[in-house]
């Protein structure tokens, strides 16, 4: 079947789309790398040290005060920009593993990861846990080794560790020459030249000197120390290690390998064009029914990210929505499936690196932002009337939880309001129990004190936060309504809803949950649930 004008006019467009995020564990570097990358790409014009830039941040890309106090990045955003002639849409994930939930959403609407690696600490537990969910959908990730201007491991044993630990084959395209004090630069193994470090946080790529071969006798007469081992190294590593092949990277299963130094500018730009080279357009999404082609002419999106407060002078808030197929035009009217309804997305907008303006337009791959008002979840889909339901946007069972009541009986409904919006938006999990209890489920104890933050700022209420008795939740779905009944019956004191109104099974203990399943083997027990 041959392509319409319309869709091969939106498949050029799409095929130049690259949409990720970056990944590592706190303090690897990945807000310096996100900064740097938004200055190659032009976005910026001044990086500025990361500590400047970390007092200002809520200038930049973090708003909520949250933030500013704790100095960690709570919330995700995206900054769109161009690149050699292409459309990078860069999310942000929060770093803190309390928010891990939100990062997991953000990685179901990337296409490729950046991940950022401290050459001195290796592999570290959160980049286990991200990589891990990487690979739920097999996402294509580019690795950078950062650091390397400091006394930091072996790259041979680095490499080694990521492939042993994160099971993934490691294709390096640069490799290090020194470290610390001593480090001269990378060789870029498939370019075959040297890439010569200088120390500089403003240098953006260009004058970066270039040592063409690796028998240039340039190298001897400059690093007459270490250009000895930099060929050995680099016959070792043509002999020994896997080449690059795009196969292997789309499919997951290799990453190719830079090294650098992100505060210094170096090894940025090479991500940079390895995003653009390498990293795969939009790909056909599962929305249930059916795959959907990127460059299908119908506009089709799902909510990944609700995000309160991203303008401190308006409290409003933004669905994040990543466009799937089609286009969105300002002004469009579309189907909301889970509601059945129509709505028209009036002045969805577009984020840039500093600024957020309205929307002229978005393929497949952008994000786009809308005002919500409560109608938009996480998880929702939108289409031009198309009964579809994008998959694979998790919700992950709490695994702790807080009794919530207004101090001030009067503001119970107060309380009540801001717990849904907070619920629906992700920021905490909210459960009504059949008792009339409201509970907060967490996966990480941070979690609890933005609520409550949140809460008495936007919402004026004071809550207490009582200890519970619940070990774990777990969402339940029954073969018949007859068995539902019964086992709500059985269950009622264990029993609650979510914010989207799903049965959740309270669990006292990890001795109750075995128990209870043991009871209702025909009961299905979910420690995650996808949204929608
Ligand atoms: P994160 O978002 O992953 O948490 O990391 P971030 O970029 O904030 O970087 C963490 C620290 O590492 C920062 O130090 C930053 O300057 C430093 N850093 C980032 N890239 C490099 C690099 O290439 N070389 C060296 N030597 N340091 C790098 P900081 O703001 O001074 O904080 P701290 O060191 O006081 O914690």
């Amino acid at each position: 079947m041959t392509a319409s004008p319309i869709e091969a006019e939106l498949g050029r467009e799409v095929a130049l789309r690259r949409t990720f995020a970056i990944i590592s564990h706190p303090d690897a570097g990945k807000t310096t790398l996100t900064e740097k990358l938004l200055l190659f790409g032009g976005a910026i014009q001044l990086a500025g040290t990361v500590k400047a830039r970390k007092s200002a941040r809520h200038a930049t890309s973090d708003w909520m005060e949250v933030e500013k106090q704790r100095g960690i990045s709570v919330t995700s955003s995206v900054m769109q920009f161009d690149y050699a002639g292409h459309t990078i849409n860069l999310l942000d994930t929060p770093g803190h593993e309390d928010f891990s939930e939100d990062t997991y959403r953000v990685l179901t609407a990337v296409d490729a990861a950046v991940m950022v690696i401290d050459a001195a600490k290796g592999v570290e537990a959160q980049t286990i846990k991200l990589l891990e969910v990487c690979r739920m959908r097999n996402t294509p990730i580019i690795t950078f080794v950062n650091k390397l201007d400091r006394e930091v491991q072996e790259p041979l044993l680095l490499l080694e560790e990521i492939e042993s630990v994160l099971k993934i084959q490691c294709a390096p395209v640069t490799w290090p020459i020194g470290m610390g004090k001593r480090f001269r630069g990378v060789y870029h193994l498939l370019e075959n030249r040297l890439m010569r470090f200088a120390a500089g946080q403003e240098r953006v790529g260009t004058d970066t000197e270039r040592i063409e071969g690796v028998d240039n006798p340039r190298l001897d007469a400059l690093f007459p120390d270490e250009t000895v081992s930099l060929r050995a190294d680099v016959d070792l590593l043509r002999g020994a290690s896997d080449p690059f092949t795009l196969e292997q990277f789309h499919a997951g299963t290799q990453t190719p390998v830079f090294f650098g130094s992100g505060i210094n500018n170096f090894g940025v730009q090479e991500i940079l064009q390895a995003l653009v080279d390498w990293a795969p357009p939009p790909q056909p999404r599962d929305a249930g029914v059916r795959m959907v082609e990127p460059a299908e002419p119908a506009f089709t999106g799902f909510v990944f990210k609700i995000q309160a407060n991203m303008d401190p002078r308006h409290r409003d808030r933004i669905a994040f929505l990543r466009v799937c197929s089609g286009r969105y035009s300002p002004g469009m009217k579309v189907q909301h499936t889970r509601l059945g309804r129509e709505m028209k997305i009036a002045n969805a907008l577009t984020f840039m690196a500093n600024e957020r303006v309205a929307s002229e337009g978005a393929v497949a791959g952008d994000i786009i932002g809308i005002h919500n008002h409560g109608q938009l979840h996480i998880g929702d889909t939108l289409t031009e009337g198309e009964a579809l339901s994008y998959k694979g946007i998790p919700y992950f069972s709490a695994e702790l939880f807080r009794m919530a009541r207004a101090r001030d009986p009067f503001k119970a409904k107060q309380l009540a309001k801001g717990l849904q919006e907070l619920g629906e938006e992700g920021a905490i999990q909210v459960f009504e129990s059949a008792t009339g209890q409201t509970l907060l489920g967490a996966v990480g104890p941070l979690q609890f004190e933005i609520v409550a933050h949140r809460l008495q700022t936007e919402y004026q209420v004071d809550a207490v936060y009582d200890a519970a008795d619940i070990h774990t939740a777990r969402w339940v779905t029954f073969p018949d309504d007859n068995t539902r009944k019964r086992f709500e019956k059985e269950q009622a004191l264990r029993m609650s809803q979510d914010v989207d109104g799903n049965p959740v099974f309270l669990a006292s203990s990890s001795y109750n949950l075995m128990v209870t399943r043991e009871r209702w083997p025909e009961v299905g027990f979910h420690a995650t649930r996808e949204h929608g």
